[in-house]
């Protein structure tokens, strides 16, 4: 009997996105802002870092966990909150939840989802789940949403921070990209968002006057920890922190909003100096490889969030491909862990000297 043989690579992963999806939404998904020039730094920046392995360290046991808000994960990666996943397979964010579940990732399911909270909580119970928030306009929507996210188990809300108005992205422009019927969207639908839209009516509908006095007020009555998501300055970071979140995630939103900000890799090592372990640190954009993960930890951050590759194992495979593209990265974050010298993934930001700039890119 034949078995489907599943990719062994991302890069096999994103062959088959790029073969299924229609135009619209590949660039809705692969695509970035302005000339994507942070698009492009994002992934370059891990590489510009060097690892220097310690050998003849016993690595015949290796423990890739991690502890984050108090709790130990099995593997420092997570899903990254992604708009509209019935886009990319029937079943959507449900099947993102459970691919998650199957590989011990946590999932962040977006405001902008094409599922409720309650359905992605039914459909993957079994799977640790973060509710990612933009605020609409309509604060109401909004406070329903987080209700909703709290009495289904979920355990974190990641406050998105770099989204008051929309980046400029000319993929969708040039493709008139539609997301289709607002119904599709639970929350863009309760927001006063009707008939065919677009990502620009759906950003529309979120309130761009917010300011760290409402992180404040949010942290303080939020049931659940807040992690602020968004960050590349360290004076930011120290803003957040004074608001009451539990954890931040320097972010570029994958290159998606502010063109020409700087890649990821490049900003954590002063805002991981500046948090100084007090609260949750986690990166996201352009972690592609093991490798990447590995040096993200060594530069001081708890965790990663892992980005289009996701999205490029749900277009390919549903459920399955999300596992799979997980996978792929716990096994080269392994075996980086095993080659470096250094087994603990918790202790990688304790070894002396193990990571270092190998060269500077513009940005
Ligand atoms: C995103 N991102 C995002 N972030 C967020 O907070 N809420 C959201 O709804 C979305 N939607 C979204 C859609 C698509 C198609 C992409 C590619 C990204 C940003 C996302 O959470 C994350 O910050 C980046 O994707 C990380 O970069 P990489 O890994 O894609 O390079
Ligand atoms: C995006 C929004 C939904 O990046 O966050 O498209």
């Amino acid at each position: 009997m034949s078995s489907v043989r599943r990719a062994q690579t991302l890069s096999a992963l994103r062959e088959q996105f790029d073969a299924v999806l229609e135009p619209g939404p590949h660039g809705y998904y692969a695509g970035g802002s302005g000339d994507e020039v942070t698009l492009a730094a994002n992934e370059r920046a891990w590489s510009e870092y060097s690892i220097h392995p310690s050998v003849m360290v016993d690595v015949s046991r290796r423990d890739p966990s991690v502890e984050l808000l108090g709790r130990r994960m099995p593997h420092p990666l997570i899903c990254a909150p992604f708009a509209y996943h019935r886009l990319a397979w029937p079943d959507g964010e449900c099947a993102t939840a459970l691919g998650c579940g199957q590989a011990n990732a946590t999932y962040c399911l977006s405001t902008l989802a094409t599922s409720r909270p309650a359905e992605v909580a039914t459909a993957a119970p079994g799977t640790h789940r973060w509710f990612q928030i933009y605020v609409f306009k309509d604060r109401a929507v909004t406070d329903d949403l987080v209700a909703e996210a709290v009495d289904n188990g979920f355990e974190a809300l990641v406050l998105t921070v770099d989204l008051p108005v929309l980046g400029k992205r000319e993929r969708d422009i040039q493709n008139n990209f539609t997301i289709g019927d607002a119904e599709l969207v639970p929350g863009v639908a309760a927001a006063g968002g009707k008939g065919l839209i677009s990502m620009q009516d759906t950003a529309d509908l979120i309130d761009p006057s917010l300011t760290w006095k409402d992180v404040e007020r949010f942290a303080a009555q939020s049931p659940l920890p807040v992690i602020v998501k968004g960050i590349l300055r360290p004076d930011d970071a120290r803003k957040a922190i004074a608001s009451g979140a539990r954890g931040v995630v320097v972010s570029n939103h994958g290159g998606r909003q502010l063109d020409c900000v700087p890649a990821t890799a490049r900003v954590l090592p002063s805002i991981a100096e500046e948090v100084n372990s007090e609260v949750a640190l986690i990166v996201d954009g352009g972690i592609r490889r093991g490798t990447d993960v590995l040096i993200a930890l060594a530069l001081g951050a708890d965790a990663v969030m892992v980005g289009r590759p996701i999205l490029w194992g749900l277009a390919a495979e549903g459920a399955t491909g999300v596992e799979t593209a997980f996978e792929i990265l716990i096994d080269e974050f392994d075996r980086a862990l095993a080659l470096s010298g250094c087994p603990a993934a918790a202790d990688l930001s304790e070894h002396d000297h193990l990571v270092t700039p190998a060269k500077r890119s513009a940005l």
